[in-house]
């Protein structure tokens, strides 16, 4: 039967009339054992349901089978039938099974209910839980989206490097790539020599592309990136990880107000397409993890997304007679604590927070009029805080070597970033969205780490 024909589960179980000869193969999540029959649930991921498999003593193998256990991995030939059964409307007769590969009692998913950090330390079998199966399926059908959203919008895809000489965010969060001997590297005047490293210099993991996104969005004018992000910040929280996706469009003649509205069409167009292409998954979560999830998510389908900038966010923080942990004061960063408040307790939505204080945020960032503040958005969102941070690119070449020079940036190591605003600049702005923070968001999950396949947090890299 190896060499049969499979059919997924997902498309037996959209079946309109009975059939013969149907063969499927997954991993059993459950066997209930009888004399007369057992029922074997089985699942093969392709959709949230299992089927429901009806085992009779003719099968040759009936003892065998019937010694089986949760996580074998089988192949069932037989009759789909309407199942007498309630909750589900086909279920197979088997007429043939055939062990593809067993699995005994100590299999650790067994059928019961696990906690999520549980869970965590089984990261190679939790794909094949409830939860995370879920999860999985809603990231890559969402990854698609993001494709489909810039694509039928004429955006250029730009994979960008990830091995990079540039600190993009400026933050000194790089992990360090090199194929010098930690032991014994090459010194020149007590200090390691990097020019003798593989690149000829210091190189490390990307942080952003954004940088070498802005120049193809001078050559395409609407771009995007989507791929892997590094960060080396040793914060152990919920909502960061070291190893994260990125998407990040650069659009060019456009100003922060444009980059706004983008966001805002991205983040909506992505919500409406969970809402109507997983919608077995999205009731799941709706059920077992965030009650009121889908509500939410139709509310933010149709919601306007509010602005204030930051000199208005810190002003409503101060007046708002909350005591904070972090104080709040003009010219520091908000906190998370900060950025909940406002868009939990004070607009109770999606809310971009605009115009920062120019030396929280990095060189890149276009300088304002007032010379103190610096063209940027971070749009925050209930429960998970900041999901997108932005900006207006400084297009004015000696602003920029100015705003460099200011930060300690030396202007050899981004002589090519500079180049284009000396030949042909233009006004232009971008984003990044954290896809994990977009994740966390539409399936309520609460922790970076069950929403991407293999976490890398500080101390993990298991797997
Ligand atoms: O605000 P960030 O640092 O912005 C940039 O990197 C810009 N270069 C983007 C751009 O303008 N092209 O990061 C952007 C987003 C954050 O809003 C957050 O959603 C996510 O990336 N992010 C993280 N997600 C998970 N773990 C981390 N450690 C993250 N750091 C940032
Ligand atoms: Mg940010």
């Amino acid at each position: 039967m190896k060499s049969s024909v499979r059919t997924p589960i997902k498309q037996v179980l959209l079946a309109r009339e009975p059939a013969a000869d149907i063969c499927v193969k997954g991993w059993a999540r459950s066997l209930r054992r009888g004399k007369e029959v057992s029922f074997l649930t089985l699942n093969d991921g392709s959709c949230f349901a299992s089927l429901q498999v009806v085992l009779g003593p003719e099968l040759s193998n009936y003892d065998q089978v019937g010694k089986l256990g949760t996580g074998a991995c089988l192949a069932v030939k037989g009759k789909l039938i309407e199942s007498p059964a309630a909750g589900q409307k086909w279920e197979l007769q088997a007429q043939e099974i055939e062990v593809v590969g067993g699995a005994d009692d100590s299999y650790p998913l067994q059928k019961k209910r696990h906690s999520l950090e549980f869970l965590r330390s089984i990261a190679h079998l939790r794909p094949r839980s409830n939860t995370f199966g879920a999860v999985f399926r809603m990231r890559s059908q969402l990854a698609f989206a993001v494709h489909q959203f810039f694509q039928q919008r004429g955006f250029v895809y730009v994979q960008t490097p990830i091995i990079t000489a540039n600190d993009c965010e400026g933050a000194g969060e790089m992990f360090r790539v090199s194929t010098l001997d930690p032991e014994r590297p090459p010194k020149k005047d007590g200090a390691i020599d990097w020019r003798e490293d593989f690149f000829g210099e210091r190189t490390g993991l990307t942080v952003s592309g954004q940088l070498q996104g802005e120049l193809f969005a001078t050559a395409f004018a609407d771009i995007y990136t989507f791929g892997p992000t590094f960060r080396a910040e040793n914060s152990n929280t919920s909502r960061h990880a070291a190893e994260f996706w990125m998407i990040e469009p650069e659009i060019a003649f456009a100003d922060l107000a444009a980059d706004c509205r983008l966001g805002e069409d991205f983040l909506r167009y992505l919500v409406t397409y969970a809402l109507e292409n997983c919608q077995e998954d999205l009731a799941f979560f709706n059920e077992r993890i965030e009650k009121g999830l889908l509500d939410k998510l139709e509310d933010l389908a149709k919601a306007e997304f509010r602005t204030i900038s930051y000199s208005e966010a810190v002003d409503r923080l101060q007046n708002s007679g909350q005591t904070f942990e972090y104080p709040v004061a003009w010219g520091s960063d908000l906190q998370s604590e900060h950025e909940r408040y406002l868009t939990e307790q004070v607009f109770n939505g999606p809310v971009f927070v605009t115009d920062y204080p120019k030396q929280i945020k990095a060189f890149y960032m276009r300088l304002n009029d007032d010379e103190k503040t610096v063209a940027a958005m971070d749009l925050l969102v209930p429960r998970v805080g900041e999901i997108i941070g932005g900006s207006q690119r400084e297009e004015r070449l000696e602003v920029l070597q100015q705003r460099m020079a200011a930060q300690g940036i030396p202007e050899g190591s981004l002589d090519w970033y500079l180049d284009i605003r000396r030949w042909g600049s233009c006004p232009h702005a971008g984003f990044g969205l954290g896809f994990e923070r977009f994740l966390m968001y539409v399936t309520g999950m609460e922790n970076i780490r069950d929403v991407i396949p293999f976490p890398r947090t500080p101390g993990n890299a298991r797997f």
